[in-house]
């Protein structure tokens, strides 16, 4: 029997990755107004977004989560919002057309902003301070003051997710999102590239596709899912202070949800089993991610399975693998196999950023863009090999023009970072390389859901 589960069990477990806060009391008066403000997100759309996710888990639609590494302060403003938002659409697009299959998009917006750090503080010229975590806890700034966990930024962070969210829904169910659109989703940066004409081109089939259905008598006002479409927010659950303070019971199920955001997930640094953050997540009802890097062994997997899907239901637990394009091949089957011997329902994502990362000679963090491309081929190679369902994709990315990542159809050059380096934590797929990357996966997808029909018309004409 599980242990009694309240949103504040997790204070009793032992957590890492805390902010050393000067005026715990401030912080707990923080928390309590926090838990007075409304829900950002409602129990139901969480439920909605489960079971999607549970269709995904039975290989029957993929999931698109993908967005900034961090949020900041400084980058909130509506055409960043719009363009990563429109990027994400592009992708989904890409996706959907090319690949036949439904897609669930999931912003890392609205919410994203605690950072998990791999030392708790960092040393400039010989001066030694701690490391930024967040804006949601202090400033980038290498300064004594902007270092300094203060509470308030959970309130500014709440105020700033709530309006993310408020513009996130307008642009979904607005007219935005509107299929009609798809051309004017095209960057004006990305728009004379290759992977601009060849959305362009995919664009124009889409045109005709609509032209036909509409000839059909498929119009918008019979089928409005023309015109808008369902956007879902999530962020890591790391600051488990803001957490429960927005978690709420539901009137309708009687049980807790998060609603900072509808999914919520677990990092590679926090996933210990008796640990905080993964007492937090098994008592809320989201659906929530779990991340498994190269040190993840099959039965600390399973073990945190049993926790955190104990009644297995689909849609419920999403694996978020970020194994490293040299690992991948070797660390990612033992978990497949054990996984679907155990008779696990879970969603199967590939992060092909946190497992290739590297220090530039310049100083900047960066990722090859190679690398993630072969992170995403060895995932779905190895679900072949396994019979598993590769489910979906994880990316960081943002709809500006930056030169986080090297490498791409763009070649980013190591010499050409500098330009426009923007990020305030990991570098970022820019949206011509998003674009990049989802043709691959649509390619990928497709093959792997022609094979599976070749495979079932195969057993089918054997019977
Ligand atoms: C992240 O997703 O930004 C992150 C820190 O990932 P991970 O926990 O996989 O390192
Ligand atoms: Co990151």
């Amino acid at each position: 029997m599980a242990a009694k589960w309240t949103p504040q069990t997790w204070r009793d477990k032992a957590i890492s990755q805390v902010p050393d806060y000067p005026d715990p009391a401030a912080l707990a008066r923080v928390e309590r107004t926090l838990a007075d403000y409304p829900p950002l997100v409602f129990a139901g759309e969480a439920r909605r977004l489960k079971e999607y996710l549970g269709d995904v888990a039975e290989g029957k639609a993929f999931l698109l989560q993908g967005g900034d590494c961090a949020e900041s302060f400084a980058e909130f403003r509506a055409d960043n919002i719009r363009d990563t938002f429109r990027v994400l659409l592009q992708m989904a697009v890409v996706l959907t057309f090319g690949a036949a299959c439904p897609v669930v998009k999931v912003g890392r917006m609205a919410g994203q902003f605690a950072k998990p750090r791999s030392a708790a503080t960092e040393v400039q010229d010989g001066k030694e301070l701690p490391s930024y975590r967040g804006d949601i806890v202090n400033a980038i700034e290498f300064d004594d003051a902007s270092r300094v966990p203060d509470p308030e930024r959970l309130v500014r962070s709440y105020n700033q997710a709530a309006a993310t969210l408020n513009l996130l829904r307008a642009f979904a169910q607005g007219g935005f999102a509107d299929l009609h659109k798809v051309h004017q989703w095209n960057l004006k940066f990305v728009s004379g590239s290759a992977q601009g004409e060849r959305y362009e081109e995919l664009a124009a089939r889409i045109d005709e596709a609509l032209g036909f259905m509409e000839a059909c008598g498929i119009t918008p006002d019979k089928v409005p899912q023309l015109l808008e479409t369902d956007f879902y927010t999530s962020h890591e659950a790391l600051l488990l202070n803001y957490e429960q303070a927005l978690t709420r019971i539901d009137s309708l199920s009687g049980q807790w949800y998060d609603c900072s955001a509808h999914l919520v997930w677990i990092g590679d640094r926090t996933r210990r089993l008796d640990g905080a953050h993964v007492e937090f997540l098994r008592g809320v009802q989201n659906p929530i991610g779990l991340k498994c890097g190269p040190t993840m062994t099959t039965d600390d997997l399973l073990r945190l399975i049993d926790v955190l899907n104990p009644e297995n239901v689909p849609g419920r637990l999403t694996l978020i693998a970020r194994m490293g394009s040299d690992k991948v091949e070797a660390k990612l089957p033992p978990l497949l196999r054990a996984v679907k011997r155990a008779g696990r329902k879970v969603v199967w994502s590939c992060d092909p950023m946190h497992g290739n990362t590297i220090k530039s000679s310049s100083g900047y963090k960066t990722r090859p863009f190679d690398r993630i491309l072969a992170e995403v081929r060895g995932f779905f190679a190895a679900h072949r090999t396994e019979g598993t369902y590769a489910g979906g994709v994880h990316f960081e990315m943002t709809g500006q023009d930056v030169t986080e990542c090297i490498g791409g159809a763009q070649a980013i050059s190591e010499a050409s970072l500098g330009d426009r380096y923007h990020t305030h934590c990991d570098p970022r797929l820019n949206a011509n390389q998003a674009l990049e990357l989802a043709f691959l996966v649509s390619e990928q997808l497709k093959a792997e859901r022609q094979a599976r029909q070749s495979e079932a018309a195969r057993v089918a004409a054997a019977s």
